[in-house]
């Protein structure tokens, strides 16, 4: 076990980038902290525990991850609370789904104790970078890949983990209108779809490319083996409400475990909303649509925390959806979960964590 704060040597820039930030016109992941946290796993141990000003990597051609894609990620907030301070939103529950994502990919997990010391004390370091406004926040990619010199196929036995840090703003700015996919698949049952496995995402560019070229700004995923049940929207969980209740499709290994999901669940079960973790069909979904009984569809995420869907194609027909203004379970959870990140409201469930 690593607890030792000393471990981490830390390099400060001589001259800050700060004065670059435009907090006012801020996009999603586009700049970046001046210093970033790196490690490195040697000899079958993590070591080399630093933080240095940001910097561009230099690495061999035949660096494994770039040719057989052992790359994982993962992607957090912090948020500046109405006292100044900053708070992370479930850090330990990142950790825990990285980890998740290691063992799948058959990499080795990084400590989690070291892995929360290098959030905060990088975050501490940046805090002058954090955005205030609603809406922007720190989004926070820690990120590990293999780095053997071998083109051989195995496990690489050496990896690199990092942490950098982007000020950001909104991921969507408009509700999104979306097409049932049923052609293409992202994930399949024994796959990696539960990881948040950077394959993942490359596999679901050219599906989504095409459906842009269709007028569609996302996809909904649908069952690999027979494409008739829904799974996830774009890069996120999906939910809807029918008939006031919310429903959302259940963990399976084709669905990333999504800690906006699970917040969001716990969060309305508490309001009293009634919640089924279930199979949804494409067919239960058009119907609804059809008897207009489907009251609202969104997307959850750590980037967009709730993606409102406008419109939902299928089969060459769109669907328009009740306008946004409209939608009450996820309009109203869209406004608790910014005034809870930023600690307007009472820390119900824990999910906060304070930088000092
Ligand atoms: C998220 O919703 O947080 C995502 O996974 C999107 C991210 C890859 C930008």
């Amino acid at each position: 076990m690593i607890t030792e704060q000393a471990r981490i040597k830390i390099e400060k820039v001589s001259t800050s980038k700060l004065h670059n930030l435009a907090e006012e016109d801020l996009q999603f992941g586009k700049v970046f902290t001046d210093h970033m946290f790196v490690a490195d796993y040697i000899d079958g141990e993590w070591t080399n525990f630093k933080i240095t000003p940001y910097q561009n990597l230099s690495m061999s051609p035949a660096t494994s991850f770039i040719h057989y894609g052992q790359s994982i990620f993962e992607g957090l907030k912090a948020h500046t609370g109405q006292d100044g301070k900053v708070y992370l939103f479930r850090p330990q529950a990142n950790i825990k789904r990285m980890a998740m994502s290691a063992t799948r990919m058959c990499m080795p997990p990084f400590p989690e104790d070291l892995f929360l010391e290098a959030l905060k004390e990088l975050l501490s370091l940046d805090k002058a970078w954090m955005p205030k406004k609603d809406g922007s926040s720190m989004y926070i990619r820690p990120f590990m890949f293999g780095t053997d010199e071998y083109l051989g196929v195995k496990a690489s036995d050496n990896y690199r983990f990092m942490i950098i840090l982007s000020p950001s703003g909104s991921y969507y700015k408009n509700p999104v209108k979306v097409k049932i996919e049923t052609n293409f698949t992202r994930a399949v049952a024994g796959g990696t779809g539960y990881a948040k496995f950077a394959g993942n995402y490359a596999g679901s560019m050219y599906p989504a490319k095409l459906a842009a070229e269709e007028g569609y700004q996302q996809l909904i995923w649908t069952d690999g083996k027979y494409h008739r049940n829904i799974e996830e929207s774009g890069t996120m969980n999906l939910m809807l409400v029918i008939d006031g209740v919310l429903v959302t499709p259940k963990l399976n290994d084709t669905i990333l475990k999504g800690v906006t999901r699970d917040s969001i669940l716990t969060i309305v079960r508490d309001w009293g909303v009634t919640v089924e973790e279930r199979t949804i069909s494409v067919e239960e979904i058009v119907k609804a649509l059809e008897a207009k009984t489907l009251e609202e569809a969104f997307g959850v995420g750590t980037a967009a925390t709730i993606a409102q869907i406008s419109t939902i194609g299928y089969e060459g027909k769109d669907y328009e959806l009740p306008n946004v203004a409209d939608r009450k379970i996820s309009g109203k959870l869209s406004k608790y979960l910014e005034d809870y990140k930023r600690a307007r409201v009472q820390d119900k469930y824990h999910f906060l964590e304070v930088i000092e």
